[in-house]
């Protein structure tokens, strides 16, 4: 008997929705070919909210094949006005579907539901937005040469794009990946994070509804050995797109390389520096570090979790930050007054009191939270450590959870020397008045983005990606083009 494809499920205040549980492919909900099904998880409680229909290398085949065929024999054809129209009217219906859609992501991934819908979710249609805007506005160059020939650039889609997202922010992800991939004309085959299928799936289908040509977008849940390895190592996929660890991104790029040297873009992990000079705005300083560090549980690439404060308002800043942390409100994701939910799953609470222990091990003070929050689920309490230095584990690992090292400093190039020890360069932020200070020090920081005055500020026309082992390439903004396009030169003999 074929495993059903679409339930309804009662959210946790009641509301009836309906989801989907099969493989996407070819604008349709279907069983995979080993009839597998795994269980996704609802961190709040640690209990199964459902089972999704899962993917293995057979299904990516299949999904690969859905792919091509659209790419060649429809979205090919297809021009830019129009994959702008379909694009918007995927927006539309999103944001239509956004309370729903915003429930999802809280119920399976742990993320409070309110700014799910505050953010998560019109950050999701604006991106898709800023791209249909592009679609039509892909195009190359004459460029002069010498002699009686003509030459023009075209600037192409690469084909059939493979797409790994993670779980932190599963419909933005997805939204950076497929909007440029779409609006530059390749075909698509995603693959979610086995620990946040359902909001994807959810939107699958508003694909189908927006009018997408079958095969144009496929969506697959399954893990990342089997589905994950199988997309980075295809030989039909053109490209492939990843975010999520350094240690899984280097084993995509290994496998592209042994497979069809598919072009590569990886967003991978950070340990951004803050660093906040004496003479910023104290409170304004304050107010940005905490959301810089406890934004979506510490589970955020970009999360400022080594804070460096100026010797004459370390003390201040501490006192100010700590109760900062000590009022964030911890707990149920559907609380309308909750910031910080659950982490997502058994496993990254272990690894974060595993990195918390080592803290303690290493000389670091524990100055707030250390502890499990609650009794059920995977909750961790606002974590400060202070009396840190650039040996420990947890100056140099990513952490992924609520926990931020404190650490103090005397001159400029003392904390730009101790921003830079850390292989990674995804973000970094310094907060000062002093506006040439601000650029100097920005200029020589090592990172793909860096924040004067604020913290995690990312737009759909802002490019975003990492220097150093955080990755390379530039999603967002008119970048992410590149990523998704192939350039061809056109040279014309005019004598013949
Ligand atoms: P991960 O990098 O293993 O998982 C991310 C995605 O990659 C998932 O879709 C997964 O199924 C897939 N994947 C895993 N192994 C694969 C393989 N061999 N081939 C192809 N795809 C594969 O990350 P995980 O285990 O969920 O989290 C571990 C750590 O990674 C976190 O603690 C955090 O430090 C970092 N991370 C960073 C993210 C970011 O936004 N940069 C997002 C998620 C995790
Ligand atoms: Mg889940």
């Amino acid at each position: 008997m074929a495993s059903k494809c679409e339930e309804t499920i009662t959210l946790p205040d009641g509301r009836k929705v309906k989801i989907y549980t099969g493989l996407f492919i070819n604008n349709e909900f279907v069983d995979s070919v080993d009839r597998k099904r795994f269980e996704t998880i609802n961190p709040a409680t640690g209990q199964a909210i459902t089972s999704v229909i899962e993917a293995n290398e057979k299904d990516v085949d299949i999904a690969v094949e859905a792919a091509t065929k659209a790419f060649n024999e429809k979205w090919i054809n297809v021009d830019g006005q129009e994959r702008g129209r379909l694009i918007n009217k995927l927006a539309d219906l999103i944001e239509r579907d956004l309370d729903e859609l915003a429930a999802l992501e809280a119920l399976d991934n742990g993320k409070a539901y309110t700014i799910a819908k505050s953010d998560d979710l019109p950050f999701t249609v604006a991106v898709f937005r800023y791209f249909a805007g592009w679609c039509d506005k892909i195009h190359g160059k004459v460029i002069e040469t010498q002699g009686d020939k003509f030459c023009y650039t075209r600037h192409e889609p690469i084909g059939v794009c493979g797409a790994i997202i993670p779980w932190n922010y599963p419909l933005l992800m997805l939204a950076w990946k497929l909007a440029p991939a779409l609006a530059c004309g390749n075909t698509i085959v995603l693959k979610t994070s086995e620990l946040t299928p359902l909001s994807a799936l959810k939107v699958a289908a508003l694909f189908k509804e927006a009018g997408f040509p079958k095969g144009v977008v496929n969506i697959l849940s399954g893990f990342g050995p089997t589905a994950g390895a199988a997309i980075a190592s295809h030989m039909k996929i053109d490209k492939v797109a990843f975010t999520g660890s350094t240690a899984t991104g280097r084993s995509i790029m290994k496998a592209a390389a042994d497979s069809n040297l598919k072009k590569v873009s990886l967003e991978l992990g950070g340990k951004s520096p803050n660093i906040i000079l004496a003479d910023s705005d104290l409170e304004e300083a304050v107010k940005w570090s905490y959301q810089g560090i406890y934004q979506n549980h510490g589970q955020c690439c970009c999360a400022g979790s080594r804070v460096y404060v100026e010797e004459p308002i370390y003390d201040n800043f501490i006192e100010k930050f700590k109760t900062y942390a000590q009022n964030i409100k911890v707990g149920d994701p559907f609380h309308k007054d909750t910031f910080q939910g659950p982490q997502i799953s058994q496993r990254q609470f272990d690894r974060i009191m595993k990195y918390i222990e080592c803290g303690k091990k290493e000389g670091a003070t524990l100055l707030l939270g250390g502890k499990r929050h609650g009794d059920q689920g995977y909750y961790v309490s606002p974590t400060i450590f202070t009396d840190v230095n650039e040996n420990m584990t947890i100056m140099q690992e990513e952490i992924f959870g609520p926990v931020v090292a404190i650490a103090k400093f005397k001159t400029i190039d003392e904390v730009i020397e101790k921003a830079h020890l850390t292989k990674y360069g995804l973000a970094a932020a310094v907060f000062t008045k002093d506006i040439s200070r601000a650029i100097k020090i920005s200029n020589t920081l090592r990172a793909g983005t860096v924040w004067v005055n604020c913290y995690n500020v990312v737009n759909a026309n802002t490019p975003f990606g990492g220097f150093k082992e955080s990755g390379f390439g530039r999603e967002l903004g008119k970048y992410a083009l590149e990523l998704y396009s192939q350039v061809k030169t056109v040279q014309i003999n005019l004598e013949c």
